[in-house]
């Protein structure tokens, strides 16, 4: 496995934080700092900052992204919002099945494959997210649960719309806990997801397949999570909130 074949992405992921406002001046904060990024750079903002952060992301190398989207392309699904309005908007990634979703609301792993073919068929490129609760890891299932999410996920996923998916391990343990796993826990799990890559699509389609690892990434573990052989980027929640620290992330992603 060639890993410089793989595009490095490393995304915000900003949670329910920040308003238009502040989203404003938190591009303004990142952009001069990851201006010559050698990886692909993305924030991931709340819907309603979309716009604003679209507005200050204008003319970097910045791209924003919408943390969900709805399985349907319009109808009675009360405060939710559908890939095709985040694509008449002009967002052109989106995150789907985070763990936060899958703990808090309701999200399966029918969902997220709905949800995922709403999104590719909207045009967007998706950063699914896959992962193991501390339980199910004592258990033994890690790697089990982790191919099966990601085999439901892509359920009908054709070779060509593969290019526009992404996948980000993230132990449920790990985020937002300061608990990271270790870089080959965390090698380990993305190697799983590639060889599932490999199953499905084969050996070209995973080589060139990007698979980020997310959970408690910071500016000082970075550089040895994104030096492993399967890791080709993070999902960043907390230390995306925090511009030298994001920064710090893309400069080892550029480096690793
Ligand atoms: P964290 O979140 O970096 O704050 O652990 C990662 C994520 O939830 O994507």
């Amino acid at each position: 496995m060639n890993k410089a074949v793989r595009k490095a992405v490393i995304a915000g992921n900003w949670k329910m934080n920040k308003t238009p406002a502040e989203a404003k001046e938190l591009i303004n904060a990142i952009a001069p700092l990851v201006k010559d990024a050698g990886c692909d750079v993305v924030a991931c903002t709340p819907f309603v900052d979309l716009s604003a952060a679209q507005e200050a992301a204008e003319g970097t190398n910045i791209q924003i992204g919408a943390e969900n989207c709805h399985w349907a392309v319009s109808g009675a699904f009360t405060g939710e919002v559908s890939a095709q309005m985040l694509a008449a908007m002009g967002v052109g990634i989106v995150i789907i099945g985070h763990s936060e979703r899958r703990q808090y609301f309701g999200e399966t792993d029918v969902t997220v494959h709905d949800r995922v073919r709403a999104a590719l068929d909207a045009g967007l490129t998706v950063i699914l997210c896959v992962g193991e609760t501390l339980e199910q890891r004592e258990q033994g299932i890690t790697n089990e649960l982790v191919a099966l999410q990601t085999k439901i996920a892509l359920g009908g996923v054709s070779g060509e719309e593969l290019k526009r998916i992404i996948i980000a391990y993230e132990p449920v343990w790990a985020i937002g806990t300061g608990k990271t796993a270790t870089a080959q826990q965390a090698n380990e799990v993305c190697h799983v997801i590639r060889e599932v890559i490999a199953q499905l699509y084969g050996p070209e389609a995973a080589e060139a397949f990007t698979i980020q690892y997310g959970g408690s990434m910071n500016a000082g573990n970075a550089a040895e999570l994104l030096a492993q052989p399967d890791v080709d980027g993070g999902l960043i929640g907390g230390a995306s909130l925090k511009p030298a620290d994001f920064a710090a992330i893309v400069k080892a992603a550029t480096e690793g």
